[in-house]
């Protein structure tokens, strides 16, 4: 305080002790309560304006954590510049009011699944731009209607996401955010398209194809044993047939089973 007085004050106040004591005293208790009034959870501040409700802002603050004492009557949250990396399950639960989420501008990788759950009827827009997203977790978004800001994010399009696509509440122009960094398979001409306009393209289908190869491939495994089998089959049976006809042959001829000429001859030597 002293510092920033002119000397003729200071010096009166120096002859005043008591006096600047006093002063003293109450500029650092006005100063604790101009605190309480405008900042909240972890050095965030905090402002009300009739009609728009509470603002919490928390931008650049180097926060690793989500706060999780945000009062209750939040409208909108500015959590954007910060060094967050991933929203877990439920981070934004007793906030009925919420409408506007900014997570802009952090290190967000993950978010969990039901991240933003219990926003659903509320927000109305989710600021994700300048992340680190590579996957769309549809399980992240559950519930959720609103507008998101998805750009500027190293997206990674592959089949999982086009299977997601049809999932998402979002308000569907949120998805043309979603420009692809890097694809499987590669080079299909995904890079640098945003993956919702790109429509004759299918992630799938290699896949498809893949499944495909793998039921020929058993099929053809199955045909190759049964006819193996089959062919064992014959060959041990024939075999064991010569065998049997070996044997048969082997046999003395009997005398019981006269050929069709000998009983005459038999006659004849009798007469
Ligand atoms: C916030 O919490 C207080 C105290 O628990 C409660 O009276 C109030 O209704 C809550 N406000 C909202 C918007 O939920
Ligand atoms: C989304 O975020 C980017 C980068 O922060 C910004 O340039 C763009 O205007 C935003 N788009 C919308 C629709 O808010």
């Amino acid at each position: 305080v002293g510092c920033c007085l002119p000397p003729p004050i200071l010096g009166w106040l120096l002859r005043h002790s008591v006096v600047m004591c006093l002063l003293l005293h109450s500029v650092v208790l006005m100063t604790c309560f101009h605190h309480a009034a405008t900042s909240c959870s972890q050095g965030c501040y905090c402002s009300e304006s009739d009609g728009r409700g509470k603002t919490v802002r928390c931008s650049n603050l180097r926060l690793t954590e989500i706060p999780q004492d945000l009062p209750n009557d939040t409208r909108r949250i500015y959590l954007d510049f910060n060094l967050l990396t991933e929203v877990p399950s439920n981070a934004f639960k007793g906030l009925p009011l919420l409408s506007e989420l900014d997570l802009s501008n952090n290190e967000l990788a993950t978010l969990e699944r039901g991240a933003f759950r219990s926003l659903g009827p509320s927000l109305t827009f989710l600021d994700l731009s300048s992340n680190k997203l590579v996957n769309f977790n549809p399980e992240a978004f559950e519930g959720l209607r609103a507008r998101a800001n998805l750009t500027n994010n190293p997206w990674h399009c592959d089949c999982s996401l086009q299977m997601a696509m049809p999932h998402i509440d979002l308000e569907p122009l949120s998805l043309t955010g979603i420009v692809c960094e890097t694809s499987d398979p590669p080079d299909v001409g995904a890079e640098g398209v945003p993956f919702l306009l790109a429509q004759d393209l299918d992630l799938c289908v290699v896949m498809k194809k893949t499944t495909d190869v793998a039921m020929l491939v058993t099929m053809f495994g199955w045909f190759t044993m049964v006819i193996s089998y089959l062919v064992y089959y014959v060959r041990h049976n024939t075999e064991d047939a010569r065998r049997h006809l070996e044997y048969l042959k082997s046999l003395p001829t009997k005398p019981g089973h006269p050929g069709p000429g000998e009983p005459r001859g038999e006659l004849r030597l009798e007469g």
